[in-house]
């Protein structure tokens, strides 16, 4: 009996062992990766980033510009201002308007200054949400003025809420004849940090004086240019290695009206001759109003094109095809009309790439840019659609194919990714053997996991796709309760795996927007967050930062049982091989909330190394999110991992986005 219940109990261990064995082997994923099988090279641009001003991301945001209105064009000339001190009359500031002598800078304040010390009469301005201002770090205040008769004294400070002075300096004009506007600067070293400083100028002394443009910039701008960029800003870009920058929108470059559309001819030059225009996104939501958010300019096409350079990223313009925007007024120009539109183009290829003998070229060297921009690529419209936009394309595309016949054009396929609309223009499109077209995608993540496979069967003879803007929307389009939580990054993540799956197709993928200000933000989800003071990249930059940092230089295939890995046990997988650091690189999401042990093999290389190294991106929970206070709560960890030969296991965490790297020897 002993020996029966002895016999049993071992049948039974082996049943047990046998069975976990099986069940882990069953679990097991064997997955191949076909480094000398070469699908597509994966062209420089693939990765990009698409810049709009929205969110206050180019006034109150990269343009490092701290005092709001300075040249007194918002619709309320003095908003951003307030008068301050007890000698303050009514009169004592004047709004002047010199339209007829100056339409691009037409107004400017008179001040009537009547005080014989500092603190009895002045102007504060609030900045934008506050003046983020750094302990140890030199500011420029500047301003442009006319002066009769001597006898005004600006006294300048920075304080902060309660008053305390960060900083001061004065600034002692000088006279002219009345006539002339002279420009002024004076520097000084802030002796605390402060988020939201503002700037007071006080009057001293008695004396009618002009100002205009008065303007506060930090000395710690990008590469310490002044009047430059947030460098805390374009590090976040620079970090990204972006292969292309779209600019400058989006939206605002169709403009409610094509009034106030965006016009490349008027952001170029000396800032004070730059045409301030309302930002389209100052009333486009009622649920997120921002009455001050307009377009100075400062940031114009000039510092796109070098800010483009300084990432080494292509620049790629887009300029208003001829439309204003559809869901605002869907004003055209008429077709007979359209002429101005298409040599803005023509002359903004000249402006970027043109000898400096040519009128735009050397307009260009006189900014301080005698090389060429090298500029290769232009979109023409953005989300536009219908009949009325492939009429004007041809009006362009014949213009600027005849004079450069190799130049690249990219062409909006509308606001969705499927539907009548896009069915329209796709065709439309492909019939005209477009270079590029543009594909927008604001949709849930589980639409990005379901389209993963998008690209597969795209024409790998035809137009090549640039998704320009594409975000996993964590609640709806437009919404104020999207978030940038991980839920979306990894669909995210997953979907890219499909683009990089289908390089030979997808050249080009920026996510949408770039920037959005905590205070002063219209749209979400966005990927980069920043107040006055700080930045902070969302799970979406990182996984943004990863495909884009290991882009490679090919893609290769990576199988499961034989098929690419696009959804099918919550898998998305991607390889490519780096021909210039000898590496491979996998990319694999798990998109389930389970752990998944895989054994992964590297077929088709001569020699790999015995260790390589896992990125892992993920997040506690879905809803797990990156923030001002805790920035990298969801950011990228790196170990080691051994090979055995070209094999290697890898346990794939629950909701996970892994970049595995190892190298050819
Ligand atoms: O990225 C925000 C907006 O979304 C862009 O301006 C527009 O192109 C899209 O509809």
């Amino acid at each position: 009996m002993i020996k029966k219940l002895k016999i049993a109990c071992f049948v039974f261990a082996i049943c047990i062992f046998t069975c976990f064995f099986k069940s882990d082997a069953q679990s097991s994923v064997a997955i191949a990766v076909k480094v000398n099988q070469i699908k597509a090279p994966v062209q420089p641009t693939m990765w990009g980033i698409f810049f709009e001003d929205i969110n206050l991301g180019a006034d109150g945001g990269l343009y490092a510009e701290l005092i709001k209105n300075r040249s007194f064009e918002f619709q309320s000339p003095l908003m951003g201002w307030s008068q301050q001190g007890k000698n303050f009359k009514e009169g004592d500031v004047l709004v002047q308007n010199r339209q007829e002598t100056n339409a691009a800078n037409p107004r400017f304040i008179r001040v009537n200054a009547h005080s014989t010390a500092k603190g009895e009469q002045g102007l504060t301005n609030e900045g934008f949400r506050g003046m983020g201002i750094k302990k140890g770090v030199g500011y420029d205040f500047s301003v442009m003025y006319r002066m009769k008769n001597p006898g005004v004294k600006l006294n300048i400070e920075l304080a902060d809420s309660t008053g305390k002075i960060l900083g001061s300096a004065t600034l002692i004009p000088v006279v002219s004849s009345g006539k002339d506007w002279k420009k002024q600067s004076v520097s000084f070293i802030a002796n605390a940090t402060e988020p939201k400083a503002k700037l007071n100028i006080w009057f001293e002394v008695t004396g009618v004086i002009d100002l205009d443009m008065i303007s506060l910039f930090p000395k710690d701008t990008w590469k310490n240019r002044p009047g430059g960029m947030r460098a805390d800003m374009v590090q976040k870009l620079a970090d990204l290695k972006p292969g292309f920058i779209r600019f400058p929108g989006g939206c605002i470059v169709e403009g409610r009206d094509l009034a106030t559309r965006y016009q490349w001819k008027k952001t170029i030059g000396p800032v004070e001759d730059r045409h301030l225009i309302i930002n389209r996104w100052n009333t486009e939501f009622a649920h997120r109003p921002a009455p001050d958010y307009y377009q100075t300019f400062g940031l114009g096409f000039f510092e796109y094109f070098q800010l483009a350079e300084d990432i080494g990223a292509e620049p790629l313009p887009i300029l208003n095809a001829g439309m204003a925007c559809q869901f605002n007024t869907a004003e055209v120009a008429p077709m007979d009309e359209i002429g101005p539109y298409v040599q803005d183009a023509l002359d903004l290829i000249e402006f970027a790439n043109g000898n400096t003998a040519t009128r735009w070229g050397k307009m260009r060297a006189q900014m301080g840019h005698p090389a060429p921009f090298n500029l290769k690529m232009m979109g023409v419209g953005n989300e536009n659609w219908g009949p009325q936009y492939i009429e004007r394309l041809q009006a362009f595309t014949k213009a600027i194919k005849a004079k450069y016949p190799d130049f690249k054009l990219d062409y909006s396929s509308g606001t969705d990714p499927g539907g009548d609309r896009f069915d329209y223009l796709n065709n439309y499109l492909r019939k005209m053997k477009a270079d590029i077209i543009d594909e927008h995608y604001y949709r849930r993540p589980e639409w990005f996991l379901a389209n993963a496979k998008r690209y597969d069967n795209y024409d790998r003879n035809g137009s090549k796709i640039f998704a320009g803007e594409y975000a996993a929307q964590s609640d709806k389009t437009v919404s104020i309760n999207n978030k940038n939580n991980w839920e979306s990054a990894i669909a995210e993540a997953a979907f890219m795996t499909g683009m990089e799956r289908n390089a030979a197709v997808v050249h080009m993928a920026s996510y949408a927007p770039l920037f959005a200000h905590a205070d002063g933000w219209q749209w979400t989800p966005d990927l980069i967050w920043v107040d006055n003071l700080r930045t902070f990249g969302t799970p979406n930059y990182y996984v943004q930062k990863l495909f884009s940092n290991y882009k490679g230089t090919d893609a290769v295939p990576i199988l499961m049982n034989n098929e690419e890995i696009a959804g099918k046990d919550s898998l998305y997988a991607s390889a490519v091989i780096d021909k210039k650091s000898n590496e491979v690189i996998i990319k694999v999401v798990n998109a389930s909330d389970k752990q998944k042990s895989t054994t992964i093999s590297i077929d088709g290389a001569a020699n790999l190394a015995g260790e390589g190294s896992v990125t892992l991106l993920k997040g506690n929970s879905l809803q797990s999110v990156n923030s001002l206070e805790d920035p990298m709560a969801v950011s990228p960890v790196t170990k080691s991992i051994q090979l055995k030969g070209k094999l290697f296991d890898m346990a794939l965490q629950p909701y996970s986005f892994s970049v595995i790297r190892v190298s050819i020897k």
